[in-house]
């Protein structure tokens, strides 16, 4: 077993900046804190994006804490290999079944209890909003980011790993996707954002696509913003809001409007 696998990013390791080697090692399991771990071969890539604004400033307050699990030193050999040829195969390199399971072992003893244990895949169920409130809505999360082909299947199978996708895309590595999936999510805890109440506003919240967002000057280059958001009645404004989110949602995402329908029509019943 390694020394030292995991680099633990949160309140008793901050110092002034939030680059990542100033966060490193020594950072006890904060009691009851969100926690989220994230196996990778790049933990140098964590907090990342994460680090920085709210997320960046919630994770220095101690309100969720980020281990990044360095794969490699669970590796094979004087050379830690993490990978092989694929079976039966084919191009590129697979994530070893048992490199990774040792490197999940590590993770779940540092887990909060009930925390989803997820490899972001884009064979995977499309990540959602809902997803991320029902994380945010949980005690953490465990991720694991695929590199290469990805991961042996067995691994998968062996720890009944859910698996999901950032969308219809194949990207290098999960690392990318696991940030998006964090911020999704850690944003959605209490106290992370400054005005709660815009997260119940946002596209998907309420299963529709946000209404268009204005701000000064008055008129840009011969742009006017919309009368009724400058007339100062809320109920005007909240009726053209919504319409504006129905009008966008029929016509960029059918797929959302129909469930918007369903849902709608089964409370009307
Ligand atoms: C090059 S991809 C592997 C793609 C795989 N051979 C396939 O065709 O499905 C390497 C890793 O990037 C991550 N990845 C790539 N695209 C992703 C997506 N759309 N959503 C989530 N993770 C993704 C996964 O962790 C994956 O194991």
């Amino acid at each position: 077993m390694p020394d030292t696998p995991s680099r633990s990013h949160g309140r008793k390791s901050i110092t002034a900046s939030l680059a990542p080697r100033s966060l490193i090692d020594g950072n006890p399991r904060l009691a009851g804190v969100w926690r989220a771990q994230v196996i990778t071969l790049l933990p140098q890539a964590f907090p990342g994006v994460l680090g920085e604004s709210l997320t960046g400033r919630a994770l220095k307050d101690g309100l969720w804490q980020l281990d990044a699990i360095d794969l490699r030193p669970f590796g094979e050999g004087k050379h830690r290999n993490v990978d092989d040829t694929p079976a039966g195969g084919g191009a590129g390199m697979v994530l070893r079944a048992d490199v990774m399971g040792r490197a999940i072992d590590h993770a779940l003893k540092l887990a909060p209890a009930g925390a989803p244990l997820i490899y972001l895949s884009p064979r995977g169920t499309p990540f959602t909003q809902a997803m991320a409130q029902k994380l945010a809505d949980g005690p953490g999360v465990s991720l694991i980011c695929g590199r290469f082909e990805g991961l042996d299947q067995r691994v998968i199978d062996h720890y009944g790993i859910t698996e999901v996708s950032l969308g219809d895309f194949v990207l290098t590595g999960g690392e990318i996707a696991a940030q998006a999936l964090l911020d999704a999510t850690i944003r959605l805890r209490p106290g992370i954002l400054g005005n709660e109440a815009s997260t119940e506003e946002e596209s998907f919240s309420a299963g529709l696509l946000e209404h268009p967002q204005y701000t000064r000057p008055a008129e840009w280059q011969g742009h006017a913003i919309p009368e009724v958001l400058l007339s100062g009645d809320h109920g005007k404004i909240g009726q053209w809001r919504r319409a504006q989110s129905e009008a966008l949602t029929r016509a960029r995402r059918p797929d959302l409007w129909q469930a918007h329908l369903a849902a709608k029509h089964g409370t009307d019943e």
